[in-house]
Protein backbone atom coordinates (compact mmCIF):
# COMPACT_ATOMS: atom_id res chain seq x y z
CA UNK A 1 0.00 0.00 0.00
CA UNK A 2 1.44 3.54 -0.93
CA UNK A 3 0.08 6.42 0.23
CA UNK A 4 0.97 10.11 -1.31
CA UNK A 5 -0.51 13.28 0.01
CA UNK A 6 -1.04 16.18 -2.15
CA UNK A 7 -0.82 19.92 -0.73
CA UNK A 8 -4.40 20.23 -2.55
CA UNK A 9 -6.51 18.85 -5.11
CA UNK A 10 -5.27 20.21 -8.27
CA UNK A 11 -2.17 19.21 -7.37
CA UNK A 12 -3.53 15.76 -6.46
CA UNK A 13 -5.59 15.81 -9.98
CA UNK A 14 -1.92 16.44 -11.68
CA UNK A 15 -0.27 13.39 -9.39
CA UNK A 16 -3.03 11.31 -10.67
CA UNK A 17 -3.02 12.16 -14.52
CA UNK A 18 0.81 11.85 -14.02
CA UNK A 19 0.64 8.23 -12.82
CA UNK A 20 -1.93 7.09 -14.94
CA UNK A 21 0.56 8.32 -18.29
CA UNK A 22 2.88 6.12 -16.70
CA UNK A 23 1.07 3.09 -15.97
CA UNK A 24 -1.20 3.22 -19.47
CA UNK A 25 2.30 3.73 -20.97
CA UNK A 26 4.17 1.08 -19.23
CA UNK A 27 1.51 -1.36 -19.85
CA UNK A 28 1.11 -0.82 -23.34
CA UNK A 29 4.90 -0.86 -24.36
CA UNK A 30 5.09 -4.53 -21.99
CA UNK A 31 2.07 -5.50 -23.35
CA UNK A 32 0.57 -4.01 -26.96
CA UNK A 33 -2.40 -2.97 -24.81
CA UNK A 34 -3.84 -1.55 -21.84
CA UNK A 35 -6.84 -2.06 -19.75
CA UNK A 36 -8.17 0.61 -17.35
CA UNK A 37 -11.45 0.42 -15.10
CA UNK A 38 -12.54 4.06 -14.36
CA UNK A 39 -14.14 5.27 -11.32
CA UNK A 40 -17.87 6.77 -10.59
CA UNK A 41 -18.92 9.48 -8.72
CA UNK A 42 -17.56 13.25 -8.71
CA UNK A 43 -14.00 13.34 -7.28
CA UNK A 44 -12.04 11.48 -10.71
CA UNK A 45 -14.50 13.75 -13.22
CA UNK A 46 -11.81 16.76 -12.59
CA UNK A 47 -8.91 14.26 -13.10
CA UNK A 48 -10.43 12.79 -16.84
CA UNK A 49 -10.86 16.43 -17.11
CA UNK A 50 -7.25 16.91 -16.98
CA UNK A 51 -5.83 14.38 -19.21
CA UNK A 52 -7.87 15.26 -22.14
CA UNK A 53 -6.46 18.63 -21.38
CA UNK A 54 -3.97 19.42 -24.31
CA UNK A 55 -1.04 18.97 -22.41
CA UNK A 56 -1.50 15.63 -20.95
CA UNK A 57 -3.77 14.17 -24.13
CA UNK A 58 -0.65 14.45 -26.38
CA UNK A 59 1.31 11.86 -23.71
CA UNK A 60 -1.36 9.21 -23.46
CA UNK A 61 -1.47 6.20 -26.06
CA UNK A 62 -5.54 6.23 -26.28
CA UNK A 63 -5.28 3.93 -29.26
CA UNK A 64 -3.83 1.27 -27.32
CA UNK A 65 -6.25 1.19 -24.35
CA UNK A 66 -9.52 -0.18 -23.48
CA UNK A 67 -11.44 1.12 -20.86
CA UNK A 68 -14.03 0.10 -18.46
CA UNK A 69 -15.98 1.05 -15.52
CA UNK A 70 -15.67 -0.08 -12.07
CA UNK A 71 -18.87 0.25 -11.49
CA UNK A 72 -22.12 1.75 -13.19
CA UNK A 73 -25.72 2.90 -11.52
CA UNK A 74 -29.17 1.45 -13.52
CA UNK A 75 -29.53 4.35 -15.51
CA UNK A 76 -29.31 4.91 -18.95
CA UNK A 77 -25.91 6.28 -20.49
CA UNK A 78 -27.71 9.46 -21.13
CA UNK A 79 -28.74 9.64 -17.15
CA UNK A 80 -27.31 12.42 -15.44
CA UNK A 81 -25.98 9.79 -12.28
CA UNK A 82 -24.40 7.37 -14.96
CA UNK A 83 -20.40 7.00 -14.46
CA UNK A 84 -20.33 6.47 -17.84
CA UNK A 85 -22.03 9.49 -19.13
CA UNK A 86 -19.73 11.40 -16.63
CA UNK A 87 -16.48 9.69 -18.09
CA UNK A 88 -17.43 10.82 -21.64
CA UNK A 89 -18.40 13.86 -21.04
CA UNK A 90 -14.70 14.75 -19.29
CA UNK A 91 -12.15 12.78 -21.16
CA UNK A 92 -13.73 10.46 -23.73
CA UNK A 93 -15.50 12.39 -26.44
CA UNK A 94 -12.52 14.83 -26.43
CA UNK A 95 -9.60 11.93 -26.96
CA UNK A 96 -8.69 10.15 -29.71
CA UNK A 97 -9.90 6.67 -28.30
CA UNK A 98 -11.06 3.98 -30.75
CA UNK A 99 -15.00 3.86 -29.99
CA UNK A 100 -14.12 0.06 -29.90
CA UNK A 101 -12.05 0.47 -27.39
CA UNK A 102 -14.58 1.87 -24.81
CA UNK A 103 -16.79 -0.78 -23.12
CA UNK A 104 -19.85 0.27 -20.89
CA UNK A 105 -22.31 -1.72 -18.70
CA UNK A 106 -25.68 -2.01 -20.50
CA UNK A 107 -27.38 -0.63 -17.71
CA UNK A 108 -30.34 0.44 -19.12
CA UNK A 109 -31.56 -3.22 -19.06
CA UNK A 110 -34.57 -3.58 -16.79
CA UNK A 111 -32.75 -7.23 -15.92
CA UNK A 112 -29.62 -5.87 -14.10
CA UNK A 113 -28.32 -9.40 -13.55
CA UNK A 114 -28.20 -9.66 -17.24
CA UNK A 115 -26.22 -6.73 -18.01
CA UNK A 116 -23.48 -8.02 -15.51
CA UNK A 117 -23.16 -11.44 -17.06
CA UNK A 118 -23.00 -9.69 -20.60
CA UNK A 119 -20.17 -7.38 -18.76
CA UNK A 120 -18.53 -9.52 -17.10
CA UNK A 121 -18.21 -11.60 -20.86
CA UNK A 122 -17.11 -8.56 -21.97
CA UNK A 123 -14.42 -8.03 -19.49
CA UNK A 124 -13.22 -12.05 -20.32
CA UNK A 125 -12.92 -11.24 -23.74
CA UNK A 126 -10.68 -7.94 -23.82
CA UNK A 127 -9.01 -7.94 -20.88
CA UNK A 128 -5.60 -10.26 -20.88
CA UNK A 129 -6.45 -13.69 -19.18
CA UNK A 130 -3.66 -15.03 -16.78
CA UNK A 131 -5.84 -16.67 -14.85
CA UNK A 132 -8.27 -14.01 -14.12
CA UNK A 133 -8.34 -10.50 -16.32
CA UNK A 134 -5.95 -8.36 -15.02
CA UNK A 135 -6.76 -4.32 -15.42
CA UNK A 136 -3.65 -2.13 -15.71
CA UNK A 137 -5.29 0.51 -14.12
CA UNK A 138 -8.80 0.24 -11.64
CA UNK A 139 -9.29 3.69 -10.13
CA UNK A 140 -11.69 3.91 -7.75
CA UNK A 141 -13.48 6.12 -4.89
CA UNK A 142 -14.30 5.41 -1.45
CA UNK A 143 -17.53 6.77 0.35
CA UNK A 144 -17.34 8.12 3.85
CA UNK A 145 -18.82 4.52 4.87
CA UNK A 146 -16.11 2.65 3.40
CA UNK A 147 -17.61 1.32 -0.09
CA UNK A 148 -15.82 1.21 -2.82
CA UNK A 149 -16.89 1.20 -6.37
CA UNK A 150 -20.11 -0.50 -5.32
CA UNK A 151 -19.42 -2.63 -2.44
CA UNK A 152 -21.31 -1.18 -0.09
CA UNK A 153 -20.94 -2.34 3.76
CA UNK A 154 -22.85 -5.60 4.40
CA UNK A 155 -23.86 -5.75 0.52
CA UNK A 156 -24.40 -9.60 -0.91
CA UNK A 157 -22.05 -8.26 -4.22
CA UNK A 158 -18.83 -7.71 -0.97
CA UNK A 159 -19.03 -11.73 -0.36
CA UNK A 160 -18.81 -13.00 -4.38
CA UNK A 161 -15.77 -15.14 -4.63
CA UNK A 162 -16.37 -16.22 -8.48
CA UNK A 163 -18.31 -14.00 -10.39
CA UNK A 164 -16.22 -10.95 -11.69
CA UNK A 165 -19.19 -8.41 -12.24
CA UNK A 166 -22.54 -8.78 -10.34
CA UNK A 167 -25.73 -6.75 -9.57
CA UNK A 168 -25.87 -5.84 -5.88
CA UNK A 169 -28.42 -4.29 -4.16
CA UNK A 170 -27.99 -1.58 -2.46
CA UNK A 171 -30.31 -0.56 0.68
CA UNK A 172 -29.00 2.80 0.95
CA UNK A 173 -30.61 3.20 -2.61
CA UNK A 174 -33.22 0.64 -2.99
CA UNK A 175 -32.04 0.06 -5.74
CA UNK A 176 -29.07 -2.19 -7.82
CA UNK A 177 -25.64 -1.39 -8.71
CA UNK A 178 -23.63 -3.77 -11.18
CA UNK A 179 -20.18 -3.46 -10.12
CA UNK A 180 -16.81 -5.30 -10.46
CA UNK A 181 -16.35 -8.06 -7.52
CA UNK A 182 -12.98 -8.47 -5.14
CA UNK A 183 -11.16 -11.32 -7.22
CA UNK A 184 -11.17 -8.96 -10.25
CA UNK A 185 -10.36 -5.87 -8.45
CA UNK A 186 -7.54 -7.49 -6.66
CA UNK A 187 -6.69 -9.10 -9.70
CA UNK A 188 -5.25 -5.52 -10.81
CA UNK A 189 -1.82 -4.40 -11.49
CA UNK A 190 -2.70 -1.30 -10.15
CA UNK A 191 -5.65 -0.44 -7.88
CA UNK A 192 -5.84 3.81 -7.35
CA UNK A 193 -7.99 5.37 -4.40
CA UNK A 194 -8.07 9.00 -5.45
CA UNK A 195 -10.32 10.93 -2.57
CA UNK A 196 -10.54 14.59 -1.72
CA UNK A 197 -12.36 16.84 0.59
CA UNK A 198 -12.57 17.27 4.72
CA UNK A 199 -15.25 15.08 4.62
CA UNK A 200 -13.63 11.76 3.57
CA UNK A 201 -10.77 12.30 6.42
CA UNK A 202 -12.38 10.10 8.63
CA UNK A 203 -12.96 7.14 6.92
CA UNK A 204 -9.63 7.36 5.48
CA UNK A 205 -8.50 7.58 9.08
CA UNK A 206 -10.41 4.66 10.25
CA UNK A 207 -9.69 2.34 6.81
CA UNK A 208 -6.22 3.16 6.63
CA UNK A 209 -5.46 2.93 10.76
CA UNK A 210 -8.02 0.63 11.96
CA UNK A 211 -6.75 -2.75 10.51
CA UNK A 212 -9.05 -4.65 12.91
CA UNK A 213 -12.38 -2.87 11.78
CA UNK A 214 -14.68 -5.82 12.36
CA UNK A 215 -16.32 -6.46 9.58
CA UNK A 216 -13.89 -4.58 7.50
CA UNK A 217 -14.53 -1.46 5.53
CA UNK A 218 -15.19 -2.63 1.68
CA UNK A 219 -12.32 -0.42 0.90
CA UNK A 220 -9.97 -2.43 2.93
CA UNK A 221 -10.56 -5.56 1.01
CA UNK A 222 -8.76 -3.80 -1.74
CA UNK A 223 -5.42 -5.93 -1.64
CA UNK A 224 -4.27 -6.55 -5.11
CA UNK A 225 -2.88 -9.96 -4.72
CA UNK A 226 0.48 -9.22 -7.26
CA UNK A 227 -0.14 -5.62 -7.43
CA UNK A 228 0.05 -2.24 -6.19
CA UNK A 229 -2.13 -0.23 -4.09
CA UNK A 230 -2.31 3.56 -4.12
CA UNK A 231 -4.25 5.89 -1.87
CA UNK A 232 -3.66 9.51 -4.18
CA UNK A 233 -4.85 11.78 -0.71
CA UNK A 234 -5.30 15.45 -0.98
CA UNK A 235 -4.15 16.87 2.29
CA UNK A 236 -8.06 17.81 3.37
CA UNK A 237 -9.17 13.66 3.06
CA UNK A 238 -5.61 13.02 4.92
CA UNK A 239 -6.11 15.69 7.81
CA UNK A 240 -7.56 13.24 10.23
CA UNK A 241 -4.72 10.66 9.15
CA UNK A 242 -2.29 9.22 12.22
C1 LIG B 1 -20.01 5.47 -7.69
C2 LIG B 1 -18.59 5.13 -7.33
C3 LIG B 1 -18.45 5.18 -5.84
C4 LIG B 1 -17.73 6.50 -5.57
C5 LIG B 1 -17.79 6.87 -4.12
C6 LIG B 1 -17.18 8.27 -3.91
O1 LIG B 1 -20.57 4.86 -8.62
O2 LIG B 1 -20.51 6.41 -7.06
O3 LIG B 1 -18.14 4.02 -7.87
O4 LIG B 1 -17.73 4.12 -5.27
O5 LIG B 1 -16.38 6.37 -5.99
O6 LIG B 1 -19.14 6.87 -3.73
O7 LIG B 1 -17.96 9.18 -4.64
P1 LIG B 1 -17.50 10.74 -4.74
O8 LIG B 1 -16.26 10.76 -5.56
O9 LIG B 1 -18.66 11.40 -5.45
O10 LIG B 1 -17.31 11.21 -3.34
Amino acid sequence: MRIEVAEHADALNHSVAEQFVRLTTEAVEARGRCAVALSGGSTPKNVYQLLAAPAFRARVRWGAIHFFWGDERHVSPDHPDSNYRMAVEAMLSKVPVPPANVHRVRSELPDTERAAREYEETIRACVDRAPLPRFDVIHLGIGTDGHTASLFPGSAALGERERLCVANWVEKFAGYRITLTLPILNAARAAIFIVTGAAKAPIIQQVLRDRDATPPFPAQLIRPVDGECWWMLDQAAAGELT
